[in-house]
């Protein structure tokens, strides 16, 4: 019994285009990696680099071309690999029609749930995804953050032990993937393993342990999150209430050691993304996300 969430090994995935044999495209060119039980693993890549393909390869939807696809140790086509995922789809559909409780009930029933384990369960997971406001709104009134996060909710219904995300944040306001971000947090600390995807960089480096790029259905680097963004030979210092005097003391110091130079002073600056957040929550104190 293998030890791994998930482990993809030389997996190459070609789809034919057309009736002619020449016309083909590989998707996916012999790419391994593993996830550990237990960790938040990002794929990233521009679009049309495979993400999706290796996710659905993963997830026992198609069968990869060449290759061993296993969840949990098993074939990735087991029916006891696909007990054991729940998936968000990249651009989900759902019932416009539906509120998000009703939502909730269609899957959970589908997933076998009925009586008070179905209602608990509902009410477990509308907390879970802050959505306990809306429950009884149509989705067709939601924004997209929402739709998200009761798709992430019927993803969770079954109890998974691995989620699978296909770009769980795009087409979201900054607020809203702060809060799909903190879910993805909550599901961490549970102890449920997370396998998703995106071509927003910024968006995979708060959250992910360790990190694959991809780029024309390969793998060009892999490896945990902080030691890929590390910069080797540099090292940076942030001082607070130094005066100019010493600042220059301690440029006189390296520019006097023969082996190192400055190469970047200066204020250290937020990110864009953080401002906006904290501007957001000054002008809103009951915030609720990007909810209309
Ligand atoms: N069902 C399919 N039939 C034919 N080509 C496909 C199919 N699915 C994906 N592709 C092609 O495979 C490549 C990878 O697509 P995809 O996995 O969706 O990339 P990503 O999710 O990274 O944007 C693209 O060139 C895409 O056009
Ligand atoms: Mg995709």
């Amino acid at each position: 019994m293998s030890d791994l969430a998930v482990e993809v090994k030389n997996m190459t995935k070609v789809f034919s285009r057309g009736l002619k044999k020449s016309d083909y495209v590989v998707a996916v060119d012999n790419l391994s990696f593993d996830i550990k039980p237990g960790e938040v693993y990002g794929l990233i890549g521009p679009n049309g680099s495979g993400k999706s393909t290796t996710m659905k390869v993963v997830l026992g939807l198609m069968s990869p071309t060449k290759g061993d696809v296993k969840v949990f140790g098993y074939d990735s086509g087991d029916i006891r690999a696909r007990n054991e995922i729940g998936f968000l789809p990249e651009n989900p559909y759902f019932y416009k029609h539906l509120t998000g409780k009703e939502t909730l009930k269609f899957y959970g029933k589908l997933c076998g749930f009925r009586g008070r384990e179905l209602q608990d369960r509902i009410a477990e997971l509308l907390e879970l995804v802050d959505l306990e406001s809306a429950a009884n709104r149509r989705l067709g009134g939601y924004s997209k953050g929402m739709l998200q996060r009761i798709g992430l909710a019927q993803a969770l219904i079954q109890r998974p032990r691995l989620v699978i995300l296909d770009e769980p944040t795009a087409g979201v306001d900054p607020l809203g993937s702060r809060q799909i971000r903190d879910l993805i947090l909550k599901l961490k600390d549970d102890g449920i393993t997370v396998f998703l995807c995106s071509h927003l960089l910024e968006q995979v480096q708060e959250v992910c342990d360790r990190v694959g790029i991809i780029f024309e259905g390969r793998m060009r680097r892999e490896g945990p999150l902080e030691e890929l963004i590390q910069i080797e030979e540099q090292t940076a210092m942030t001082f607070s209430g130094a005066k100019p005097e010493l600042l220059a003391k301690v440029r006189e110091l390296i520019e006097a050691d023969s082996g190192a130079t400055i190469v970047e002073e200066g204020h250290p600056k937020t990110t864009l993304e953080r401002l906006f957040v904290s501007l957001s929550h000054a002008s809103n104190t009951d915030d609720k996300g990007d909810e209309k």
